[in-house]
């Protein structure tokens, strides 16, 4: 039996990693830290309300006290650590949260881990550290770091570090860099997410620029079973790839799910600062290493996203909050 620290675990990835981790290991315990920030949402968890396996605990990754005490009392054996600040156009709004959250949160996080050895420490990280492909090749492991936003620059400080405890201090550590992600309990300002809620609700959908940036997406489930793989058959010391081998331009993307749904109106605005023009993943060594490969072909993953978000309209209803509409305005404008 083991106990296992996830942190963020009330956002998209985390929410379906718990319940992956509780479905494929049933004899583990999780316990969850959470900040529950705008993106942190316990309805995502409300299926393990009543799970003697689940521990929520409300707090900041940054607080030293709290993450050494978790990790004593409830002896964990291994570190998940996915939260995170997680938004590129917040962080372009707002970055010093980033540098909190990311940076120094992780850091706490793993000198509380060495203190108390824990065995594994796997830290979620982004292909966004790479920066931006031309048109052709795909992000290795060994290719550059060049972040371009504040949200890729605070990933990769974090992404450093975790691999800095593990050369300094010979913590275990292991760090995933996943691309993007889509499925259930996204919150609606991503990509995905947002189109789906804007053309079920009549809202423009807002396209930056021309629209003809490049993301490679994976079905969460898969990124959650790669995480699981990282963690049980990763290499001390290594970074994995993840990712499903699916670019696809913005545009199209949003055609599809338009053409799912019936309706929608595309909207052109103003291009994202800094925009990083294309996305891809070679994921061969975590294919390699750790047995991984993906499992869900788009086109099924992204109808059963869509049909998620057709069912679940109370869920991102209630998260489109004051918050949510001041952040909405400042990003877009007022519309
Ligand atoms: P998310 O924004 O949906 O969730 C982040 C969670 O972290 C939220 O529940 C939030 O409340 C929590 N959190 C934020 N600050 C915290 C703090 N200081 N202490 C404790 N909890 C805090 O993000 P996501 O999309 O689920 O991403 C999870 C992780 O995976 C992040 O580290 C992100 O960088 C990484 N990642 C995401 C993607 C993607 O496509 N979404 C791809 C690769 C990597
Ligand atoms: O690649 C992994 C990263 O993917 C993760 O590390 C990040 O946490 C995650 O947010 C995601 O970052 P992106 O910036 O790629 O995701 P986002 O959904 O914000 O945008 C996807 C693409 O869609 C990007 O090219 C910008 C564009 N876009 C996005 C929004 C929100 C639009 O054209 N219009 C929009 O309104």
């Amino acid at each position: 039996m083991k106990t296992i620290l996830v942190t963020g675990g009330a956002g998209f990835i985390g929410s379906n990693l718990v319940q992956l981790l509780l479905r494929e290991r049933p004899q583990w315990t999780v316990v969850n830290l959470d900040k529950l920030t705008y993106a942190g949402n316990a309805e995502s968890l409300a299926d393990l309300r009543s799970d003697p396996r689940h521990i929520f605990v409300r707090g900041d990754i940054a607080n030293a006290e709290l993450v050494e005490h978790l990790i004593r009392s409830h002896d964990v054996s291994a570190v998940l650590n996915l939260a995170a600040e997680s938004h590129v156009d917040r962080s372009i709004l707002g970055p010093g949260i980033f540098v909190e959250t990311n940076v120094s949160g992780t850091q706490v996080l793993l000198e509380a881990a060495r203190l108390s050895k824990v065995n594994r420490f796997v830290q979620i990280s982004t292909d966004e550290v790479y920066g931006s492909l031309g048109k052709t090749g795909k992000f290795s492991e060994d290719s550059p770091l060049k972040p371009s936003s504040p949200y890729s620059a605070s990933k990769t400080a974090a992404d450093l570090l975790a691999l800095s405890y593990g050369h300094t201090f010979g913590l275990d550590v292991v760090v995933t860099r996943c691309s993007n992600n889509y499925g259930p309990y996204q919150f609606p300002e991503k990509l995905i997410p947002l189109m789906i809620a804007n053309a079920l609700e009549g809202r423009k959908l807002p396209v930056y620029g021309d629209g003809q940036q490049i993301r490679d997406w994976i079905h969460v489930d898969d990124h959650c079973r790669a995480i699981l793989a990282a963690l049980e058959k990763g290499v001390k010391g290594e970074v994995y790839n993840i990712g499903s081998d699916n670019e696809w331009p913005n545009l199209s993307i949003v055609n599809r799910i338009i053409e799912m749904l019936g309706k929608g109106a595309i909207e052109y605005v103003k291009d994202r600062p800094g925009h990083d023009r294309r996305y891809a993943i070679d994921a061969r060594k975590a294919h390699a290493q750790l047995g991984w490969s993906p499992q869900i072909p788009f086109a099924e993953g992204l109808q059963r996203t869509v049909d998620w978000y057709v069912e679940n309209r109370g869920w991102w209803e209630r998260v489109r909050t004051g918050e949510y509409r001041s952040y909405y305005e400042r990003n877009y404008g007022a519309r």
